[in-house]
């Protein structure tokens, strides 16, 4: 096991590789381990699936694991899946097989200050023995692709006696929608399929994943069969959508150059005049760049360069600067 570092302490590795541990004194704030989400008991269904979750909070952040007969858990069909920097864990069953899968699972939190355990018991029928109030799910979410910034909802409705209780889980790790600043939502109405719906407003790429409906009442747990969630990206090459425009102004005359252009990924702008870069390599922005010329001598070309990782594309202008023609004709 790695030594765990309490806080105020910094490690140096001086030289010759040695470890040198400074105290620097000061906050002790140590805090042993509190469990801020507790497993629940819960009633399966052979061949299905569950998931117990654990995770707790201290000072230094505890360590999760998951036991079985003070033994960690090991078998193909038992998973841990770990989350907030191993301070918390889920322990997921699937397939269940009954009787051998009943039993109490043991949740441990570690920090360098105290250990606590809090434990859950697993039940599992078969689906003979049901109880006629056992969550069933009537309709699970399908796949599903939503373009990025769009809106996506993952329908599920389920039955049961008294009405279970919806939830989901994603890539094994149960949804929070109030830690998603509001964009992920349960939806609450009274109608199915909408009833236990999540929908999730403006999605990101790291909505994707795979999505599972919960159902739980009294009587038991019954999982959806996974549906897969695809945040698409558009992909267009980059392209102007206001080209340069050539000028014929007075010598000493002040001109700005506008180019914009369009894509996604949105393109960098760059202006060049014959080979040489005209802006600076690490402050090229994006979309929009305007070439300002003052007390111009001489006739130039100057070209605009756009470039994403789709493509380069170029225009450009011509800065004619007009012999000067003045009164006396010459
Ligand atoms: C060019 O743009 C600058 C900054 O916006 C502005 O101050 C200036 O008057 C413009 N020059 C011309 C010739 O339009
Ligand atoms: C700018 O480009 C045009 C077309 O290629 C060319 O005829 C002209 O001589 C160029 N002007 C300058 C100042 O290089």
């Amino acid at each position: 096991m790695a030594p765990t570092w309490g806080p105020g302490m910094v490690s140096v590795v001086g030289p010759m590789g040695l470890l040198v541990v400074l105290l620097v004194g000061g906050c002790a704030a140590e805090e042993p381990p509190r469990f801020i989400k507790e497993p629940k008991d819960q009633i399966g269904v052979s061949g299905g699936v569950a998931s117990f979750v654990c995770q707790a909070t201290g000072d230094p952040k505890p360590r999760v694991t998951w036991n079985k007969k003070g033994k960690k858990v090991n078998s193909q069909r038992f998973e841990t899946i770990e989350f907030d920097e191993s301070a918390g864990a889920v322990l997921r069953i699937q397939p269940l097989r009954t009787p051998r899968d009943e039993n109490v699972y043991e949740c441990v939190a570690q920090n360098s200050v105290g250990e606590i355990t809090v434990h859950a018991k697993l039940t599992v029928l078969r689906e003979d023995q049901l109880p006629s109030g056992f969550p069933n799910i009537d309709m699970g979410p399908q796949l599903k692709v939503v373009e990025r910034t769009r809106t996506a909802t993952m329908l599920c409705a389920a039955s049961g006696n008294p009405d279970p209780e919806i939830t989901w889980f994603k890539d094994f790790l149960p949804v929070d929608p109030s830690a998603s600043n509001g964009r992920i939502k349960q939806l609450r109405s009274e109608s199915t399929p909408i009833r236990g719906a999540l929908q999730i407003e403006s999605s990101e790429e790291t909505d994707q994943g795979k999505y599972e409906c919960v159902a739980t009442n009294s009587a038991g747990v019954r999982y959806s069969s996974p549906a897969n969630l695809y945040v698409r990206v558009r992909r267009v090459a980059p392209r102007f959508s206001i080209l340069p425009v050539s000028h014929e102004i007075m010598p000493g005359g002040n001109v700005n150059i506008t180019c914009v252009a369009v894509g996604s990924p949105m393109p960098y702008v760059k202006w060049m005049q014959g080979a040489e870069d005209l802006t600076p390599e690490d402050d090229m922005p994006v979309g929009r760049n305007v070439l300002e010329l003052t007390d111009v001598k001489d006739s130039a070309n100057y070209t605009c360069v756009a470039m994403s990782s789709l493509g380069v594309i170029e225009a450009v202008a011509q800065i004619t600067v007009k012999c000067e023609q003045g009164p006396w004709g010459f």
